[in-house]
């Protein structure tokens, strides 16, 4: 079918109680932008709203016009909107250091004489912990529960994926493992002459980690409080990612909100007499529009013009929200 058949005004207002609301798809295509409008249309509803950015690569002060990194941030001249640029740099510090002392541990409780560096080297070199601090950076704030709602400009995607999908499976690990160190402490607590307990930092980490995850678990599969948003543009490459995140959160019972597509060029400003480029591009744009309205049908919840200057500042924001929220 063609047409917007649920849009994004009557899908959430449809979801009162919806509170952590996401947006994916390639880069470049107006996730940013398109988070801002969100929260800013949540805090004009007079709901607590929290715009957040886990990115290592930040762009909420340059969308804002304002600098919001490193602290949640009242957003100038939009009453019940903070903004906040999570410091991702920081977080990964913290983990090396959390994880050193963890790995020494362990090797002090195995009787191994090795120095942990090299294991910290390799843990932390991994390109996956930078995403998991986004991840474990976001789930915190999440977490905290001071505000109605979340908006997160660029959800950590993969990692969500990655971790909620290994949640159930980390979970019987987890479980297993404490098992096993349970009986080797029980054991060691039998054959040492001190008779006092030993406390054990690996395995009150493991046992917070657990939990965390499957609480994150839970909320992030709750369709009631959870929606991702998939951005595309009316072209080949954003069409083919989102379609692949879609795939991914379904398998994952993650609730897929829907789909917006962003810079499509208003056919009511061309004619015969526009340059050759433009009406190119108008019906490459045109065959797409085709495509979509196919392959997400019933799911695109709005449809944005291409705008003739770059979106920045509220103010500009505010004018793109009447497209999003038509
Ligand atoms: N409908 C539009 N019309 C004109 N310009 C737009 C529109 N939507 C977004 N832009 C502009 O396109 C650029 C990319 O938008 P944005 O930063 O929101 O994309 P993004 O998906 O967040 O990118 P990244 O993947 O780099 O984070 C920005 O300069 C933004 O102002
Ligand atoms: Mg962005």
């Amino acid at each position: 079918m063609t047409g917007i058949e649920r849009s994004m005004a009557q899908y959430v207002k449809d979801r009162p109680q919806l509170k952590f609301i996401f947006f994916g798809g390639k880069g470049g295509v107006g996730k940013t932008v398109l988070a801002g409008v969100t929260a800013m249309w949540y805090a004009a509803q007079g709901r607590r709203t929290m715009l957040a950015s886990t990115n290592p690569v930040h762009s909420l002060s340059g969308l804002l016009t304002q600098n919001v990194f490193g602290a949640a941030t009242p957003v100038q001249g939009v009453p019940n909107l903070w903004a906040y640029e999570i410091d991702t740099k920081e977080t990964i510090e913290r983990s090396k250091v959390d994880i050193q002392q963890k790995i020494q541990y362990f090797l002090k409780f195995a009787e191994i004489s090795t120095k942990a560096d090299a294991f910290v080297e390799s843990a932390t070199m991994n390109p996956a912990f930078e995403e998991s601090a986004m991840f474990e950076n976001m789930i915190e704030l999440m977490f905290k529960n001071e505000y109605d709602v979340y908006v997160f400009d660029t959800a950590p995607t993969a990692n969500a994926r990655r971790l909620l999908g290994m949640s159930k499976v980390y979970s019987l690990w987890v479980n297993k493992m404490l098992k096993s160190r349970e009986e080797a402490r029980s054991l060691r607590e039998l054959l040492s002459f001190t008779k006092k307990k030993q406390t054990d930092p690996l395995m009150d980490y493991l046992v917070g980690f657990r939990d965390r995850m499957a609480h994150a678990r839970e909320l992030l599969t709750d369709e009631n409080q959870t929606s991702f948003f998939f951005v595309t543009l009316p072209e080949a490459l954003p069409i083919a990612v989102i379609k692949r995140f879609i795939n991914w959160f379904h398998d994952f019972g993650i609730p897929v909100g829907g789909v917006l597509v962003n810079m499509l060029i208003q056919k009511d400003q061309v004619n015969a007499s526009s340059p050759e480029f433009v009406r190119n591009r108008v019906a490459m744009q045109d065959a797409y529009m085709t495509q979509i309205w196919n392959d997400f049908d019933g799911n695109v919840r709005a449809v944005i013009p291409l705008f003739d200057n770059e979106v920045r500042g509220t103010e500009s924001l505010g004018m793109v929200a009447k497209h999003v929220f038509a």
